[in-house]
């Protein structure tokens, strides 16, 4: 596989949008902002077969020739995220239907039914053609699939292909009947074609409500599943022509619709675009960039981001001076090998032309924004390079997991409002303000390495799950989990015998009975050590069998009943939450846990985002202010050297807000 010696720095470019001397203005203002790279092809499938039976590479011929010839590195997509209207027209399967049961027409993009095998057979031989043409170009760093694959169909060749699917999971009718309980309410099926996909028209009741978990949660595997082979067979016709060049798709942070677990391990890297709103906090942002550096443990690709503003959000704020630096480097920190924008030219028409670019509308590069990317753009020429080599590492790991977010999240009861992102970010948000690392795993991945396994609302679990969290505790690890956890098996049916099910013995404790909290009701919990806190969400009523308790309800009829609590297993310690406590109490238990892992807490307390990549003999500090005031930097760097600008920093220093600092050690 070719290896990409270059730090990249660039992005979505369409120049199939412009005249040509405004191709040659790109070029000079590209070089201007040191830009190096170029993301082309993205949605050109139109242009490029304009019938069946008709390919016209002209115009792709001739941005390749120009890139190429200018030295560009260049990411070349596949442009099989939005379909041409021709293939709408004569072949309507194509398209998609939805779960209202809508079947669709021509119109939007990320439209084509994953299972229509004329949409396969064109995005197959589109890709093939774009390897046998462009494979062997020497400025060819990556292939980019399609393009943000997601949604969903629910259209009848989706339904045949789900019963085959299921077939060959359940191999008998019976085994499937039990998975899905379809005992209750009598929906016991007979044969394969009585299965029909769960939408609005059958057991979904909205999006991410169903009267059968079973079934829905076996779609999204299924759905996630099709759209996966659809990558693989355009990869696999690449592969035909081109052996050495990596193969990405751009990926979408915590992404609801797609198992990016298993999507990464069928790609060379991952590649994701982040677009927070006004209001995302910076701790969510950061989370995002761990989950997708856990996806292949590696430093990934950062596809996409708005230099400015989106157009696509209720609120499409800019960047204040200086954020798109702090964002950039905060995304570095995190693991990008890739700064790349959304995108370079500020498009004329249709829903994005408020979106921000490198080159806004006045077409100059007298721009704060343009300022702002060539500044990023000469630092990353100085720097970019040696970090390639670099990575995080990390004794704290976060378990996240497809199968347990669609589960929780399709769950009738107890509390509508438990959404999964927001747990996982809730207990992510403490190790974030401490500046301790954190790696994002799956419950495929090796434990061993950790010091510390946090598992919050880990509600399935699957085979083989709870065999591998006792196994990590036993070996002398410390583990963390709390309510809604070990309460069902992977296909939603509840682990009898009391909750938290195959966790009970670890944990220590029996959960009776689950009550779930209104949005304006709190209980009140008391430390042992006479603290105080509060609870929401949903109450576990525990019983203590070997664990002891930490805090216990202060209010409600279940008062003077354990809330928190630790149990020894083996070498190991289990802390269990059952409630969601406030950030403070949330603060107490992880401090007690962090330090029963003997996890180091950072030397220093600072509002500073503080992250460290390590390489073989060098590393690379992080220091970035996302406050909105000016913080003073820790007496700890005192003397080093900002690596960016190559000024001393001495103990009067402060970061102003987006100020950041590079120390190389
Ligand atoms: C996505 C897409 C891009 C563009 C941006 C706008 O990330 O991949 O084509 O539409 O959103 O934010
Ligand atoms: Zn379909």
């Amino acid at each position: 596989m070719k290896e990409i010696q270059h730090f990249l720095y660039g992005g979505d470019y369409n120049p199939n949008q412009w005249d040509r001397e405004t191709w040659k203005e790109d070029m000079t203002y590209f070089k201007d902002a040191r830009i190096n790279s170029a993301t082309v092809n993205v949605f050109s499938w139109a242009k490029i077969q304009p019938t069946e039976h008709q390919y016209d590479f002209s115009e792709l011929d001739d941005i390749m020739d120009m890139l190429t010839k200018e030295n560009y590195q260049i990411v070349l997509a596949t442009s099989t995220a939005a379909l041409p209207a021709w293939m709408f027209k004569k072949y309507p399967e194509v398209g998609r239907t939805d779960f209202e049961g809508r079947h669709h027409k021509f119109g939007q993009r990320h439209n084509a039914c994953p299972n229509s095998l004329v949409y396969q057979k064109y995005a197959k031989r589109l890709a093939s053609k774009l390897a046998e043409r462009y494979g062997d170009n020497p400025q060819l760093a990556y292939w980019h699939i399609n393009n943000e694959y997601g949604g969903e169909c629910f259209c009848e060749n989706c339904e045949k292909a789900f019963r085959i699917w299921l077939r060959d999971k359940y191999k008998t009718i019976e085994a499937l009947n039990k998975a899905w309980n379809l005992e209750f309410w009598g929906h016991t099926v007979y044969e394969w074609d009585e299965i029909v996909l769960p939408n609005a028209l059958s057991e979904g009741i909205s999006y991410k409500d169903t009267a059968f978990a079973g079934i829905s949660i076996d779609y999204r595997r299924f759905n996630s599943d099709s759209m996966l082979e659809n990558f693989k067979m355009e990869r696999e016709a690449i592969r035909e022509w081109d052996k050495e060049t990596p193969i990405t798709t751009n990926l979408m942070g915590t992404y609801y619709y797609l198992d990016y677990f298993k999507w990464a391990k069928e790609m060379d890297i991952v590649s994701w675009d982040s677009y927070p709103a006004y209001n995302t906090p910076w701790s969510e942002v950061a989370l995002r960039h761990d989950l997708m550096r856990g996806l292949k443990k590696q430093p990934f690709m950062l596809m996409e981001q708005t230099p400015s503003q989106q157009n696509w959000q209720p609120y499409n704020s800019l960047k204040k001076p200086g954020q798109l630096r702090a964002q950039s480097f905060q995304t570095i920190a995190h693991g990008a090998n890739t700064i790349q924008y959304f995108q370079l030219r500020r498009s004329i028409g249709a829903c994005e032309k408020f979106h921000g670019a490198v080159i806004a509308h006045s077409g100059t590069n007298n721009t704060r924004v343009f300022r702002e990317v060539k500044q990023i753009g000469e630092e990353l020429e100085a720097v970019g390079k040696e970090l390639l080599a670099t990575n995080i590492k990390s004794k704290v790991a976060l378990i996240f997991d497809w199968d347990n977010y669609w589960a929780l999240e399709y769950t009738s009861g107890p509390n509508k409002d438990l959404t999964y992102v927001e747990q996982i970010h809730h207990i992510y948000q403490y190790f974030y303000k401490q500046n301790i690392s954190v790696d994002l795993v799956s419950l495929d991945d090796d434990l061993s390495d950790y010091q510390l396994v946090l598992a919050p609302v880990l509600y399935m679990i699957k085979e083989g799950t709870a065999e591998k969290i006792e196994k990590f505790v036993a070996e002398g690890g410390v583990l963390v989990t709390g309510f809604m956890s070990g309460i069902v098996d992977q296909s939603d049916n509840v682990h009898l015998g009391g909750y938290p099910g195959p966790l009970r013995q670890l944990c220590g404790v029996w959960v009776e009975e689950i009550d779930a909290l209104a949005p304006e009701q709190r209980n009140q919990i008391a430390w042992t050590d006479g603290q105080q806190g509060e609870g929401k969400l949903v109450s576990d009523i525990i019983h203590l069998e070997t664990a002891q308790e930490l805090a216990q309800y202060a209010s409600n009829f279940y008062q003077g009943t354990p809330a928190v609590t630790v149990n020894d297993y083996q070498a190991g310690k289990v802390y269990y939450f059952g409630t969601s406590l406030d950030d403070d109490s949330l603060a107490i238990l992880l401090d007690k846990a962090a330090a029963s892992a003997h996890i180091e807490k950072a030397a220093v307390d600072t509002k500073l985002e503080i992250v460290t990549r390590e390489g073989n003999d060098v590393s690379f500090t992080f220091i970035i202010n996302f406050t909105d005031e000016s913080v003073p930097v820790p007496e700890a760097f005192t003397g080093k050297t900002d690596y960016l600008t190559n000024q001393t920093i001495d103990d009067q220093l402060e970061l102003t807000p987006y100020d950041v600092l590079l120390i190389k050690e």
